[in-house]
Protein backbone atom coordinates (compact mmCIF):
# COMPACT_ATOMS: atom_id res chain seq x y z
CA UNK A 1 0.00 0.00 0.00
CA UNK A 2 1.28 3.44 -1.24
CA UNK A 3 0.28 6.39 -0.06
CA UNK A 4 0.69 10.10 -1.88
CA UNK A 5 0.57 13.15 0.18
CA UNK A 6 0.07 16.12 -2.50
CA UNK A 7 0.44 19.40 -0.48
CA UNK A 8 1.27 22.91 -0.54
CA UNK A 9 2.33 25.67 2.70
CA UNK A 10 2.87 29.24 2.77
CA UNK A 11 4.49 29.30 6.52
CA UNK A 12 5.15 25.93 7.07
CA UNK A 13 2.26 24.47 9.56
CA UNK A 14 0.71 22.18 6.42
CA UNK A 15 3.89 20.45 6.03
CA UNK A 16 4.37 20.43 9.68
CA UNK A 17 1.11 18.61 9.74
CA UNK A 18 1.56 16.60 6.55
CA UNK A 19 4.85 15.47 7.95
CA UNK A 20 2.96 13.99 11.10
CA UNK A 21 0.36 12.56 8.90
CA UNK A 22 3.31 10.92 7.11
CA UNK A 23 4.81 9.62 10.35
CA UNK A 24 1.25 7.89 11.37
CA UNK A 25 0.39 6.31 8.22
CA UNK A 26 1.26 2.88 7.63
CA UNK A 27 3.06 1.44 4.60
CA UNK A 28 5.38 3.58 1.91
CA UNK A 29 4.37 7.42 2.21
CA UNK A 30 5.92 9.98 -0.30
CA UNK A 31 5.17 14.00 0.13
CA UNK A 32 4.95 15.89 -2.52
CA UNK A 33 5.06 20.01 -2.08
CA UNK A 34 3.01 20.97 -4.64
CA UNK A 35 5.10 24.45 -4.66
CA UNK A 36 7.77 22.66 -5.75
CA UNK A 37 6.99 19.27 -8.05
CA UNK A 38 3.50 19.23 -9.73
CA UNK A 39 4.64 15.93 -11.72
CA UNK A 40 2.88 12.80 -10.13
CA UNK A 41 2.93 9.18 -11.67
CA UNK A 42 -0.74 8.24 -9.95
CA UNK A 43 0.12 4.84 -10.93
CA UNK A 44 3.04 4.44 -7.75
CA UNK A 45 -0.69 4.96 -5.34
CA UNK A 46 -3.16 3.45 -3.56
CA UNK A 47 -4.24 6.02 -1.98
CA UNK A 48 -3.57 9.93 -2.10
CA UNK A 49 -3.96 12.97 0.73
CA UNK A 50 -4.75 16.66 -0.23
CA UNK A 51 -4.11 18.83 2.07
CA UNK A 52 -3.70 22.73 2.57
CA UNK A 53 -4.14 25.81 4.21
CA UNK A 54 -6.72 28.33 3.92
CA UNK A 55 -6.65 32.36 3.29
CA UNK A 56 -8.92 34.20 2.60
CA UNK A 57 -11.23 31.54 2.74
CA UNK A 58 -9.32 29.52 -0.17
CA UNK A 59 -7.09 27.27 -0.06
CA UNK A 60 -3.78 27.72 -2.16
CA UNK A 61 -4.26 27.69 -6.08
CA UNK A 62 -1.15 25.12 -6.33
CA UNK A 63 -3.70 22.30 -4.32
CA UNK A 64 -6.44 23.75 -5.79
CA UNK A 65 -4.93 23.32 -9.85
CA UNK A 66 -3.69 19.99 -8.91
CA UNK A 67 -7.16 18.48 -7.53
CA UNK A 68 -9.00 19.55 -10.24
CA UNK A 69 -6.32 19.13 -13.01
CA UNK A 70 -6.20 15.07 -11.68
CA UNK A 71 -9.60 14.72 -10.27
CA UNK A 72 -10.35 11.76 -12.18
CA UNK A 73 -6.92 9.75 -11.60
CA UNK A 74 -7.56 11.26 -7.54
CA UNK A 75 -11.11 9.69 -7.37
CA UNK A 76 -9.69 5.70 -8.54
CA UNK A 77 -8.00 5.82 -5.56
CA UNK A 78 -8.57 5.93 -1.29
CA UNK A 79 -8.83 9.39 -0.72
CA UNK A 80 -8.50 11.94 2.27
CA UNK A 81 -8.69 15.49 2.29
CA UNK A 82 -7.80 18.21 4.99
CA UNK A 83 -7.29 21.80 5.54
CA UNK A 84 -5.22 23.97 7.58
CA UNK A 85 -7.15 27.38 9.16
CA UNK A 86 -7.48 28.88 12.10
CA UNK A 87 -11.23 30.11 12.13
CA UNK A 88 -13.78 28.70 13.96
CA UNK A 89 -15.22 24.90 13.21
CA UNK A 90 -18.47 25.80 11.73
CA UNK A 91 -16.44 27.97 9.01
CA UNK A 92 -13.56 25.53 8.91
CA UNK A 93 -16.41 22.92 7.52
CA UNK A 94 -17.29 24.99 5.54
CA UNK A 95 -14.28 25.58 4.18
CA UNK A 96 -13.51 21.84 3.54
CA UNK A 97 -16.64 21.59 1.77
CA UNK A 98 -16.32 24.01 -1.32
CA UNK A 99 -12.69 23.95 -1.62
CA UNK A 100 -12.14 20.52 -2.93
CA UNK A 101 -13.96 18.96 -5.98
CA UNK A 102 -16.98 17.32 -5.35
CA UNK A 103 -15.91 14.22 -6.87
CA UNK A 104 -12.98 14.03 -4.27
CA UNK A 105 -15.46 15.04 -1.57
CA UNK A 106 -18.13 12.46 -2.39
CA UNK A 107 -14.93 9.85 -2.75
CA UNK A 108 -13.27 10.99 0.39
CA UNK A 109 -12.71 8.20 3.35
CA UNK A 110 -11.76 11.01 5.52
CA UNK A 111 -12.11 14.81 5.61
CA UNK A 112 -10.68 16.96 8.29
CA UNK A 113 -9.18 20.26 9.69
CA UNK A 114 -5.76 20.00 11.21
CA UNK A 115 -6.29 23.19 12.83
CA UNK A 116 -3.28 25.93 12.10
CA UNK A 117 -0.66 28.54 13.42
CA UNK A 118 0.19 32.01 12.97
CA UNK A 119 3.87 32.67 12.65
CA UNK A 120 4.48 36.83 12.66
CA UNK A 121 8.29 35.81 11.86
CA UNK A 122 7.09 34.81 8.30
CA UNK A 123 4.39 36.99 7.33
CA UNK A 124 4.70 39.92 4.87
CA UNK A 125 2.78 43.11 6.33
CA UNK A 126 -0.61 42.48 4.80
CA UNK A 127 -1.24 39.33 6.21
CA UNK A 128 0.08 40.75 9.94
CA UNK A 129 -2.27 43.52 9.53
CA UNK A 130 -4.86 40.85 8.41
CA UNK A 131 -4.25 38.13 11.27
CA UNK A 132 -4.24 41.58 13.81
CA UNK A 133 -7.72 42.56 12.29
CA UNK A 134 -9.19 39.48 11.65
CA UNK A 135 -8.20 37.09 14.28
CA UNK A 136 -7.24 39.86 16.61
CA UNK A 137 -4.46 38.07 17.20
CA UNK A 138 -1.28 39.95 17.67
CA UNK A 139 1.66 37.46 18.47
CA UNK A 140 2.50 33.69 17.19
CA UNK A 141 0.13 31.12 17.85
CA UNK A 142 0.46 27.22 17.31
CA UNK A 143 -2.70 25.17 17.38
CA UNK A 144 -2.02 21.98 15.50
CA UNK A 145 -4.62 19.40 16.33
CA UNK A 146 -2.56 16.52 16.44
CA UNK A 147 -5.23 14.22 17.83
CA UNK A 148 -7.35 14.94 14.56
CA UNK A 149 -3.90 14.03 12.45
CA UNK A 150 -3.94 10.19 14.34
CA UNK A 151 -7.60 9.68 13.66
CA UNK A 152 -6.88 10.77 10.37
CA UNK A 153 -4.02 8.41 9.77
CA UNK A 154 -6.28 5.78 11.28
CA UNK A 155 -9.10 5.96 9.26
CA UNK A 156 -6.83 5.82 6.20
CA UNK A 157 -5.07 3.01 7.78
CA UNK A 158 -8.14 1.08 8.18
CA UNK A 159 -8.22 1.22 4.51
CA UNK A 160 -7.50 -1.69 2.21
C1 LIG B 1 -3.62 36.61 5.74
C2 LIG B 1 -4.20 35.36 6.34
C3 LIG B 1 -5.48 34.95 5.96
C4 LIG B 1 -6.04 33.78 6.52
N1 LIG B 1 -7.30 33.39 6.14
C5 LIG B 1 -7.85 32.29 6.72
C6 LIG B 1 -9.18 31.88 6.37
O1 LIG B 1 -9.86 32.46 5.54
N2 LIG B 1 -9.68 30.78 7.00
C7 LIG B 1 -8.96 30.07 7.93
O2 LIG B 1 -9.50 29.08 8.46
N3 LIG B 1 -7.70 30.43 8.26
C8 LIG B 1 -7.14 31.51 7.68
N4 LIG B 1 -5.85 31.87 7.98
C9 LIG B 1 -5.06 31.01 8.87
C10 LIG B 1 -4.16 30.07 8.08
O3 LIG B 1 -4.92 29.15 7.33
C11 LIG B 1 -3.26 29.34 9.08
O4 LIG B 1 -2.35 30.29 9.59
C12 LIG B 1 -2.52 28.15 8.50
O5 LIG B 1 -1.99 27.40 9.55
C13 LIG B 1 -1.42 28.54 7.54
O6 LIG B 1 -0.82 27.40 7.01
P1 LIG B 1 0.62 27.43 6.30
O7 LIG B 1 1.63 27.81 7.37
O8 LIG B 1 0.81 26.02 5.84
O9 LIG B 1 0.59 28.40 5.19
C14 LIG B 1 -5.28 33.01 7.44
C15 LIG B 1 -3.98 33.44 7.80
C16 LIG B 1 -3.44 34.59 7.27
C17 LIG B 1 -2.05 35.01 7.67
Amino acid sequence: MKTLIAYASKHGCTEKCARLLEEHLDGEVERVNLKKQTNVDFSKYDKVVLGSPVYVGKILKEVDTFANVHVNEIKQKTVGLFICGMQEEHTLRNELDVNYPQQLQEKAVVRDCFGGAFDFSDMNYVEKMITKKVAKVDKDVSAIRKDVILSFADTMNKQH
